[in-house]
């Protein structure tokens, strides 16, 4: 790739143990062409030295804004950057770049930078749920910056939890992902595109619980992650997000407003109340097709007979179909498909049956797509489109979807 036309990366790097991570994303993205120059926080020097920075990128690394003065580099390499990637982007380093603060050369940096901005958080899970670190998350997501939810799993130590830096390849593709979709024709990166400014859109998320007695519920595997991915990616993008959360206990994204619900009547009220005034609804919850046809209101006892008694199902409405038969014009819906087998012939018959404008179809199996932070789909159009959309984190999926429906929005 000629020198001029190669993506310049400004790879931030935080004082977190997951910097050893991001020796990896840095060799991936230069190996894919892309100039990268990597501004640690001083500390982050103590978990990954300067030779390897310089060795990885080809570029000198410097912290702070004392060296090669007369390049002005704290103006300069925020101005011609297309990308500034800050990974791993500690709870110290989200709350400087939220007030403005300029102490160093990675923040002096994120105040010129005139690209997007993506931060990749990793901290301990007490720090990352703080109302503190929340709300600076809320204010630099309400200025633009994406910021990547983290991973759950182990941690430092012997915990576990949300906090985790997501692995570099995942990493890599949200790179990948807001370069292709912000670099103009001219070649250098304009800002993100805030594409559904002035739009009102309906997320559903989770999974739906259909009450057998008081204690017990007929329920599914959805853990929410991808309508969260899509109400965060929406709110980037300038939309007023309503998120309708079926049983979901993942942090509350930034910015939407949330309408909690349990049972899919509850999702379906929910979600017709909003959609009066939606641009467009996605459908992205695990809805129950079936629900006990009795709702017993003290705990069934294994004494009440002599054998397990049948539950009988009655069928719920299909809020999806509902929603297409009644929409206001112009509403773009679009609904979701989990399936295990022959996954593009159901999701065409699917997407035909339903009669809605793009079905986003996920190939589900123990293992994949529930609970898990990445995903692969196809998204199928009524025009007969198909996108392919490789395995990647939620949020590219995401942003996919947007673009799909700010084109039919336009
Ligand atoms: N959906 C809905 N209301 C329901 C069931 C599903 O709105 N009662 C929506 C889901 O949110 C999803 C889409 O319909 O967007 C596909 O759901 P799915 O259960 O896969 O479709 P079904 O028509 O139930 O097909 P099948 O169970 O036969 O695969």
């Amino acid at each position: 790739m000629a020198e001029e036309t190669r993506p310049r990366v400004i790879l931030g790097v935080g004082a977190g143990i997951a910097a050893y991570k991001v020796c990896e994303l840095l060799r991936r993205l230069t190996e894919s062409g892309h100039d990268v120059r990597v501004v640690p926080t001083r500390d982050a020097l103590r978990f990954v030295g300067e030779p390897t920075w310089a060795a990885l990128s080809g570029r000198p690394v410097a912290t702070d804004v004392w060296s090669e003065v007369e390049q002005v580099p704290h103006v300069r390499l925020g101005r011609e950057a297309d990308l500034v990637f800050v990974a791993p982007a500690t709870a110290d380093l989200l709350a400087r770049a939220a007030h403005g603060l300029a102490d160093d050369l990675l923040t002096n940096t994120l105040l010129t930078a005139r690209c997007p901005v993506v931060f990749a958080p990793a901290m301990h899970t007490e720090m990352w749920e703080h109302p503190a670190t929340r709300a600076n998350v809320a204010t630099l997501r309400a200025r633009g910056a994406l910021v990547v939810e983290p991973a759950s799993g182990r941690l430092t130590g012997a915990d576990t939890g949300p906090g985790r830096l997501p692995e570099p390849s995942e990493l890599f593709e949200v790179a990948r992902g807001v370069l292709a979709r912000t670099r103009s024709a001219a070649g250098r990166a304009a800002a993100p595109p805030a594409d559904l400014s002035g739009r009102h859109v309906v997320v559903s998320a989770g999974g739906t619980r259909e009450a057998i007695d008081p204690v017990r519920f007929i329920g599914n595997r959805s853990s929410g992650l991808q309508g969260y991915a899509l109400a965060r990616t929406a709110v980037a993008r300038g939309a007023r997000v309503t998120l309708v959360a079926a049983n979901v206990t993942l942090p509350d994204p930034a910015g939407a407003e949330i309408v909690r619900v349990v049972s899919a009547e509850d999702m379906r009220q929910a979600v017709r109340k909003s959609a009066d005034t939606a641009d467009a609804v996605v459908m992205a919850a695990a809805v129950a097709d079936f629900r006990p046809a009795d709702y017993r209101d003290r705990k069934i006892k294994k004494s009440d007979s002599a054998g397990p008694e049948p539950i009988h199902l009655v069928k719920n409405t299909d809020i999806l179909a509902e929603l297409v038969a009644e929409r206001p014009a112009g509403q773009v819906v679009v609904g979701f498909a989990a399936e295990t087998d022959n996954v593009i012939e159901h999701g065409r018959e699917k997407l035909a049956r339903k009669g809605c404008d793009m079905l986003v179809v996920n190939q589900v199996g123990e293992n994949l797509t529930f609970g898990t932070p990445d995903n692969a789909a196809v998204v199928l159009t009524a025009d007969g489109g198909r996108v392919e959309v490789p395995r990647g984190p939620k949020e590219a999926l995401a942003d996919v979807v947007w673009d799909l429906v700010a084109a039919r929005l336009r």
